[in-house]
């Protein structure tokens, strides 16, 4: 397996592109099962999940032409007929979002078999409300031997889903298999994520006829059917929050951009409150920090527009050197806590409370051998090992790849010391 070398204690300076959203683009390459006509989608990140998802695609009927561009690929999707309804285990197991096909199967050929899904170690992750909320649109659904079995013989009808709590992959799910439903559905209690606004906006581009687009209620009046379209991915403002607290716990300056500031907010907000300094403009976030050390600050991780759970790793790994003691709660996911045996290796001094973190701010990280758990806690060890006196070594370095559009290269082009070693 590859290993990722880091040679710390280096400030970052430059500009970094934010590449098209993992979180968008998967969901955006599924509605491609919505329609016969051809969905290209431009500003794609060339990442493993992508591709991992285009192979299950291709299982389905799918026609994936991919395209190179200075911007992310660009993926043409075309699905003239579904030829099998069984997401096998083998793919589905890789990756969660894959489990979403579920939604589009359904709503297209009225049945579908779906494993029961992997992706990050980071809790139980139960399917529950996508089921219920299928249920109520008229499925009938058993589990039989780690699959989902959905039969819908006589179409999906629309129906009023309300959520007890807000899921992404069920609002996804939902909201796919929604516009091909008979009748309306209202998805109360909804996901709002920019991931969730980008699926939105396409499939009204498709033909999908959606209100609410934006806020925690989706009315859905379902069509026909849809037809191709073209969409753009939106920025991924888990990558651009990842490289800002990156600039902001080496110091220097960095300009993040491509991505709007108002999609990750609440981060932005926690980074001045810590002492950093941040520019947005238009399309362009700048971070930057001078010698002053960083103040501990505490976070609750939130649904959107609150600070997202996907970095929270990534925010630990700046307070274990900020002054004072900082407070992470996780509220969206149980397990969710990885990464803190791994910064401790670094000499990070965290102490955990069921769904706290006690962070105690230390004057210096040293570097050592790190393993990656799951994404978001890699790019943690990242952070962590940018700033960490002497050389790290980072294993399992495919959990990066999963999410992360060529991470290294971005990082070196801004004075950063870090190189891949092949297997
Ligand atoms: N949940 C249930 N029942 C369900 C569905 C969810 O109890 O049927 C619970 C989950 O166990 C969790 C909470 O609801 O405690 C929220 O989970 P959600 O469904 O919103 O998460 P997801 O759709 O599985 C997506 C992202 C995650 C991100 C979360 C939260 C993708 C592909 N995944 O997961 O991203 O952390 O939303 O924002 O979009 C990542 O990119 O590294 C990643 C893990």
């Amino acid at each position: 397996m590859d290993t990722i070398h880091i040679r710390g204690n280096r400030r970052l300076n430059g500009v970094i592109p934010i590449s098209g959203a993992k979180n968008a683009a998967l969901p955006l390459m599924i509605a491609a099962l919505l329609t016969d006509e051809t969905l290209k989608l431009t500003n794609v990140p060339r990442l493993t999940d992508v591709r991992t998802l285009a192979k299950l695609l291709g299982v389905l009927g799918t026609d994936v032409q991919r395209g190179e561009t200075a911007h992310g690929d660009t993926l043409a999707l075309t699905t003239p007929e579904i030829v099998s309804t069984l997401a096998p285990y083998e793919i589905v197991s890789q990756i969660r979002a894959t489990f979403w096909v579920l939604g589009p199967l359904l709503a297209r050929c009225r049945t579908a078999k779906v494993s029961l899904p992997g992706g990050c170690a980071i809790g139980a992750r139960p399917v529950d409300l996508y089921l219920k909320g299928l249920q109520k649109m008229g499925a009938e659904i058993d589990l039989v031997e780690g699959y989902v079995l959905a039969k819908a013989p006589n179409g999906l009808k629309g129906a009023v889903i309300r959520s007890p709590i807000v899921s992404v992959g069920a609002t996804h799910t939902l909201l796919m298999a929604a516009t091909l439903a008979d009748g309306e559905t209202v998805l109360e209690n909804a996901a709002r994520e920019p991931e969730i606004t980008d699926l939105a906006r396409c499939l009204v581009a498709m033909g999908a006829k959606i209100e609410g687009i934006g806020t925690s209620t989706l009315r859905i009046e379902g069509v026909e059917r849809l037809h191709g379209a073209t969409h753009n991915v939106v920025a991924d403002r888990i990558e651009a929050g990842t490289y800002a607290i990156a600039a902001a716990m080496t110091g220097g300056e960095v300009t993040l951009d491509g991505v709007d500031a108002e999609t990750f907010d609440a981060a932005l907000s926690v980074l001045r409150a810590a002492g950093a300094g941040v520019d947005a403009s238009q399309g362009q976030v700048r971070i930057f920090r001078n010698g002053e050390r960083l103040q501990a600050t505490d976070v609750v991780t939130q649904v959107f527009p609150g600070f997202p759970t996907d970095l929270q790793a990534q925010f630990m790994a700046l307070m274990t050197t900020a002054e004072g003691e900082s407070e992470i709660t996780e509220t969206i996911f149980e397990n969710r806590f990885m990464h803190v045996q791994e910064l401790a290796r670094f000499g990070a001094n965290i102490s955990l409370h069921g769904d706290k973190a006690l962070v105690h701010g230390v004057d210096k990280l040293t570097a050592a051998p790190v393993m990656a758990s799951d994404l978001r806690a890699s790019a943690a060890l990242v952070i962590a090992a940018l700033a960490a006196e002497g050389e790290t070594t980072i294993n399992r370095v495919y959990h990066l790849d999963r999410g992360f559009d060529r991470m290294e290269e971005k990082l070196s082009a801004c004075g950063a010391e870090i190189w891949r070693a092949k297997a």
